[in-house]
């Protein structure tokens, strides 16, 4: 497969999740947590799809498309490994959705990531909510819920928390 094929069936993939979320997540209380900004293109697909819902974006910096940046209040600047640990003052109650795109492309460096990711995550996450990610989390208080028809088995992830520990 072609490298645009690739890319085209990634974002095709991640759009479709995104999407198939949005009833189960309204069931659930509390802000969504968009962990990499990038360009803005999930942000800006989130902001549309959850017109209710408080979004907060993390990233090093900002670099996105202009008419995508989030405000001041919901942008949360620097390393994600120190600043999810200590963003609750800011964003108040725990998350009823966490999109994590900040994979890379080395499984290695993704098990690095994994390792600290994980239980900084689950400190952040209402009970009930969800996760999705390309990342393989090892959650034990986490469910692993089916995709729908079409996605590429190991491309992401779709995570519930079901208990707080
Ligand atoms: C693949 S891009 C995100 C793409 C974005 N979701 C979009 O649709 O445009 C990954 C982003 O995660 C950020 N990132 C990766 N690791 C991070 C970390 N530890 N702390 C803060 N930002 C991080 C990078 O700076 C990059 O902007």
């Amino acid at each position: 497969m072609s490298r645009l094929d690739s890319f085209i069936r990634r974002m095709t993939s991640q759009k479709i999740l995104l999407e198939y979320l949005v009833e189960k997540v309204n069931q659930v209380d509390g802000p969504v947590l968009e962990l990499g900004l990038g360009n803005g293109r999930t942000y800006d697909h989130l902001r549309e799809i959850y017109p209710e819902k408080e979004i907060f974006v993390f990233d090093f910096a900002m670099n996105c498309h202009p008419s995508c940046a989030p405000d001041a209040d919901h942008m949360i600047l620097g390393d994600i490994r120190d600043t999810l640990a200590f963003c609750e003052p800011r964003v108040g109650a725990k998350a009823s959705f966490a999109h994590i795109d900040i994979g890379s492309a080395d499984p290695t460096n993704d098990l690095a990531i994994v390792h600290w990711l994980a239980p900084l995550l689950n400190e952040r996450m209402a009970v009930g909510g969800f996760v999705l990610t390309a990342l393989k989390l090892e959650l034990s208080n986490f469910e692993t819920l089916d995709k729908p028809e079409g996605i590429h088995p190991g491309r992401y992830h779709i995570y519930r928390k079901v208990s707080e520990t």
